[in-house]
């Protein structure tokens, strides 16, 4: 059994190299985790929580594409020291076999935590490690609490915090429990030997049933929020739960010529011409320039897009440096993409996407995904 001391150096990988398919449009031009949140992108805030907790070091286990975007966006590393180890190329090593290439990196002196780098979870990390070192598993699973536990890992648990059984996405109304993985966990570094080498491996379909068959996989219920942002309406779900965690310590933007409907987030550089109605639940990425009279509510907009006069924009994500037409309507559930134009006079109807770059002159009338 291993005990994590004072001195001892706390390691995490952070595994983002897959590819966020529902996400799309928006993920064809960003990886997953550099999907701001509240102005932040997901990786910034999940170092800092690693950081707060005590981490020192940190591998992204990631594709050479997704190394380039974070190498590119360089989100603070919050003090730790941040290392990559690269899947081979068009070789994606699956859940497990990136964490047997990291294996030197990691070493073989203490547990790590290993991450998926598409979630957000309020994990108190250091009570994770500390309830790992107290058990004989050789994984504990941070879990937490579903509905429809379906399209998740579910966790049967037994004798307190054993897990006896472990089960990757279970068809419908055939898991065993509501308990899901929450996409965090705490390793022995036993476990390099229940991988093999050079092939794309699933911990959660190879790894860890093994495990739970030796009583040797436990549970950490988790408490806090947790969220995937899988799907468009998760991520914009999710950017309004953290808008309403924090936006007591947000400023209410001061303008007379504006109207701001709480809560909001504006990030730096914004400009807003008079008669706007901006929130509730807008979010203003990075040098925003936003017309007169335009509505804003419900909506993601990402840095440098430009917004023009008498403009509405309700329930939609606007990809980075969009150029958003005059007198345009953008219905609820549409996505458009990095680099897109809209001119002037155009309505897209509701649940419609926009592929990076295209031009949209003409109304769209039916939910479409124009490519
Ligand atoms: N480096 C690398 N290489 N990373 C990968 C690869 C790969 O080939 N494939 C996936 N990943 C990364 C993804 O970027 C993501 O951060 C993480 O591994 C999990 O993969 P997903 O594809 O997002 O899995 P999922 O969301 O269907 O399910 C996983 O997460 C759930 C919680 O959100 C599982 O771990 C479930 O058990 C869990 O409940
Ligand atoms: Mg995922």
């Amino acid at each position: 059994m291993y005990s994590i001391t004072k001195g001892d150096t706390v390691k995490a990988l952070i595994l983002a190299g897959g590819f966020a398919t529902r996400l799309r449009p928006l993920s064809c031009t960003r990886p997953k985790t550099l999907f701001p949140l509240v102005n932040k992108p997901l990786l910034q805030w999940i170092f800092e929580r690693l950081a707060d907790n005590g981490v020192d070091e940190v591998v992204m286990a990631v594709n050479a594409l997704t190394q380039f975007y974070i190498r590119q966006q360089k989100p603070p590393k919050c003090g730790l020291k941040v290392r990559f180890s690269i899947d081979p190329p068009k070789m994606p090593l699956g859940t497990a076999g990136p964490i047997k290439k990291a294996e030197k990196l990691l070493g073989h002196n203490e547990p790590f935590i290993v991450l998926n780098g598409d979630i957000f979870a309020d994990i108190n990390y250091k009570k994770l490690l500390r309830t790992h070192t107290e058990t004989n598993a050789l994984a504990t699973i941070a879990l937490c609490t579903l509905e429809d536990p379906s399209a998740f890992g579910v966790a049967d648990v037994c004798n307190g915090n054993q897990i006896k059984q472990f089960i990757e996405k279970p068809p419908k109304n055939e898991a065993p429990s509501n308990l899901i993985n929450a996409g965090a966990y705490v390793l022995s570094p036993k476990v390099f030997e229940y991988i093999p080498e050079g092939r794309a491996v699933s911990i959660e379909r190879e790894v860890f049933p093994k495990l739970a068959a030796e009583s040797r996989l436990s549970g950490f219920r988790m408490e806090g929020l947790w969220m995937d942002i899988g799907k468009p309406q998760e991520y914009l779900d999710a950017n309004k739960t953290i808008l309403d965690s924090i936006s007591s310590k947000l400023k209410k933007p001061k303008s007379k010529k504006i109207n701001i409907s709480l809560p909001v987030a504006i990030d730096k550089g914004v400009t807003i011409a008079e008669g706007s109605t901006i929130g509730p639940y807008a979010i203003i990425g990075k040098n925003v320039k936003v017309g007169k009279n335009v509505q804003i509510c419900d909506s993601v907009v990402f840095p440098d897009v430009e917004i023009g006069d008498d403009t509405t924009i309700s329930g939609v994500i606007v990809g980075e440096g969009a150029r958003i037409g005059k007198n345009v309507k953008l219905g609820k559930g549409c996505i458009i993409g990095d680099l897109v134009k809209v001119k002037d006079n155009v309505g897209i109807h509701e649940s419609s996407s926009v592929c990076p770059a295209k031009e949209i002159s003409e109304n769209i009338l039916k939910p479409k995904v124009v490519c």
